[in-house]
């Protein structure tokens, strides 16, 4: 397989295009040069050519002194086979849900008073995990609601994820609409049961098109996310799953290729599954027959990032119908704007003057975070109040 990357290495091959259109190169300028430079393949120049034409003018009219937020919910039904975020099963740590709670509170009260004292606008907030919705839905409106007591308001996007259909009840939909949440997730990753099974995710494709069913007229904007690639599946099931979750008409789609990651149950228990994936040729199907049918029904690539180990070297890609492209996902892949996180393993990333960045991520382990709490958010008062104006 040619590399269809050519020879960039990072998980953000928007980034040094972007640079080359800051410096006033055209977009035909800006592709020639990443082909030149990078070797980067006809496919993937043309990708980058359609993002940047939505994404572009979007993060080149950021506004100054804001931050975006993002919430890190820790906790989830259980864990998925190929998960290597910051969270846990409610079987293993779900004990430990009131006191994370507790901390959570205290570190927006006191972080969202900074952002005001230290005069930032808040663009997007985006609550995520994890599974939010695997918090209590008293416990979830706390949460949303101490958000819009202490951030500056208006915010221009609020997006709460609720991934995991079975979680959610009457009562969490009441609490994001009560709270004004504009977007939620609901992701299927596949249609097909037998896959759910084996990746662990205890829901059905039925359960899906409940939970779309009973949001849809609630929200602003619906994301769905997919996974081609995944162990024993083949194009016709790829195919399948893609036009069922294009015949639910969720606004945004979000097409990831399989990765496996070092820190999932996939790598360290289910090694003899490897055999069960694609090929890179047949990665490369799946991800053009994806692209076909998302574009043949109005949908638009909007923001792009890849992984280490990911699949046949493609990549992870979001899609909108158009006016629903998702900020917060914009501006978290582009590093182009604060972006403050607080709760379980969230990361946060503070922009310099020059454009380089200064990291921070708070503890994955919930026990830890909780204990810790006071130092960090002392330490993040500090990092904002050194990028004030
Ligand atoms: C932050 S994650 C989790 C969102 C949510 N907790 C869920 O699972 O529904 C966002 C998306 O990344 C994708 N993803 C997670 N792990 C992956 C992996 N190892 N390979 C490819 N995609 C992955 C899934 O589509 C997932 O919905
Ligand atoms: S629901 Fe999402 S965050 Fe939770 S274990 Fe599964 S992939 Fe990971």
């Amino acid at each position: 397989m040619p590399a269809l990357w050519g020879r960039m290495q990072g998980v953000r091959p928007n980034k040094p295009f972007y640079r080359l259109l800051d410096r006033g190169f055209s977009l035909s300028e800006a592709l020639v040069e990443m082909q030149k430079k990078y070797g980067v393949s006809p496919a993937k120049l043309d990708l980058l050519r359609q993002i940047a034409e939505l994404e572009y003018p979007i993060l080149a009219s950021l506004p100054r002194q804001a931050v975006s937020i993002y919430v890190g919910i820790p906790f989830c039904p259980s864990r998925c086979l190929y998960c290597s975020f910051p969270s846990h099963s409610l079987h293993e740590l779900g004990q430990e849900r009131q006191r994370f709670v507790a901390a959570l509170l205290r570190e927006i009260e006191v972080l969202g008073q900074q952002v005001q004292r230290l005069g930032f606008t808040v663009d997007s907030v985006y609550v995520g995990g994890g599974t939010p919705t695997a918090l209590q839905a008293s416990d979830l409106s706390k949460i949303l609601q101490i958000l819009k007591q202490v951030l500056p308001l208006p915010w221009r996007e609020f997006t709460v994820e609720a991934g995991r259909p079975e979680t959610l009840t009457d009562e969490h939909l009441s609490v994001l609409v009560a709270a004004g949440v504009q977007r939620i997730s609901i992701n299927p990753q596949t249609k097909h049961l037998e896959t759910l099974q084996l990746i662990g995710r205890p829901h059905s494709a039925a359960d899906i098109e409940l939970a779309v069913a009973r949001s849809r007229k609630h929200f602003h904007t619906l994301n769905m996310d997919l996974i081609l690639g995944l162990p024993g599946e083949d194009l016709a099931e790829v195919r399948a799953s893609t036009k069922w979750v294009i015949g639910l008409r969720p606004e945004n789609i979000t097409q990831h290729m399989f990765s496996p990651k070092r820190a999932s149950r996939f790598t360290d228990e289910q090694t003899a599954w490897q055999a069960m994936l694609p090929s890179g040729e047949l990665a490369a199907s799946m991800v053009e027959t994806t692209r076909e049918l998302l574009r043949q029904a109005g949908y638009h690539p909007y923001y792009l990032y890849r992984q280490r180990n990911i699949l046949g070297g493609q990549e992870n890609v979001g899609w909108t119908l158009p006016g629903h492209a998702c900020r917060y996902n914009m501006i978290m892949i582009s590093e182009r704007q604060h972006i403050l996180g607080l709760g379980g393993g969230a990361a946060s990333k503070f922009i310099n003057a020059d454009g380089t960045l200064v990291t921070h991520s708070n503890p994955k382990d919930v026990r830890v975070y909780i204990d810790r709490i006071e130092a960090l958010i002392a330490k993040k008062a500090v990092l904002l109040a050194e990028r004030s104006e």
